[in-house]
């Protein structure tokens, strides 16, 4: 939930030449495309990570409005299937459209559970602030991600997450300041990039080449920014002050 966006804000975050790929963006139409984080900031730093080159086929899991499928197609020259379950295609098709992507970027309703695609289809998958929705599961990655990757082929992942798991019984133990935001936020899906390691590496079909909340503190910082741009009723950034809350990077590579 949000108010009316803080536009000067945008323009004067939204150009910062930490991030040459996103400042070059129309920040109103950034803005305009908010699903709960800062896309294409997270985006640019993941494909830093990642080897990525042109022509390559990538899956965009949970992709929202297709802002940041956009953003792949156009930055790295990669063919793109933008897929989700809320956002209805069509909707996406027309911003697609707009970018003058039609041969490069194909929108599609798909339920991550139940991907409609061949096995080793594609280069990567890419995921930003998705996964915690559905991904969480032990087994998810084994029985529903790792097939339609080809062997070598790599995963990239970013999720809101933590610093450090939260010790003790929960949500006994969880912060007091962080408690309102347990259930909305859907806090309890929420983990730190260790966890993430591990969650992933125990399956026995990636090695883990990046697990960490983003260089120079930007897990945070970039969540924070976001949280003052779009105005959200709920200060999550802002009341944690840095304690705990980060965005969680993770790069891994199916086994060959
Ligand atoms: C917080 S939004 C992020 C969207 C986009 N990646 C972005 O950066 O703006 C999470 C997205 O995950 C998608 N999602 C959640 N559960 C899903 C599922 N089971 N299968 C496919 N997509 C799912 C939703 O449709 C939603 O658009």
């Amino acid at each position: 939930m949000s108010n009316k966006p803080d536009l000067a804000l945008a323009l004067e975050l939204l150009k910062n030449p930490k991030y040459p790929r996103t400042a070059k963006y129309d920040p109103e139409w950034l803005v305009g495309l908010d699903m709960g984080c800062p896309t294409f900031w997270l985006l640019e730093r993941l494909c830093e990570a990642m080897e990525l080159r042109p022509g390559m086929r990538v899956l965009d899991l949970g992709c929202g409005k297709a802002g940041g499928s956009i953003f792949l197609a156009k930055e790295y020259g990669l063919q793109v299937w933008a897929a989700d379950l809320w956002i209805s295609p069509n909707e996406n098709w027309q911003r697609i459209r707009d970018a003058g992507l039609e041969a490069h970027v194909f929108p599609i309703r798909a339920e991550a559970n139940k991907l409609p695609f061949a096995e080793q289809f594609f280069d990567a998958v890419i995921a930003v602030n998705s996964l915690f929705f559905f991904g969480t599961d032990d087994v998810y990655l084994r029985h529903h991600l790792v097939n339609i990757v080809k062997p070598g082929g790599q995963f990239g992942i970013v999720v809101p997450g933590f610093y450090n798991e939260f010790q003790g019984d929960l949500p006994a133990t969880v912060p007091d300041h962080l408690k309102v935001y347990w259930e909305s936020c859907m806090l309890y899906t929420w983990h730190s990039a260790e966890w993430w390691r591990r969650h992933w590496l125990k399956t026995n079909q990636v090695e883990v080449e990046l697990a960490d909340n983003f260089p120079d503190n930007e897990g945070y910082q970039t969540y924070l920014d976001w949280e003052r741009i779009i105005r959200y009723k709920e200060k999550l950034a802002e009341d944690d002050a840095g304690r705990n809350i980060t965005f969680v990077r993770l790069v891994a590579r199916r086994r060959t």
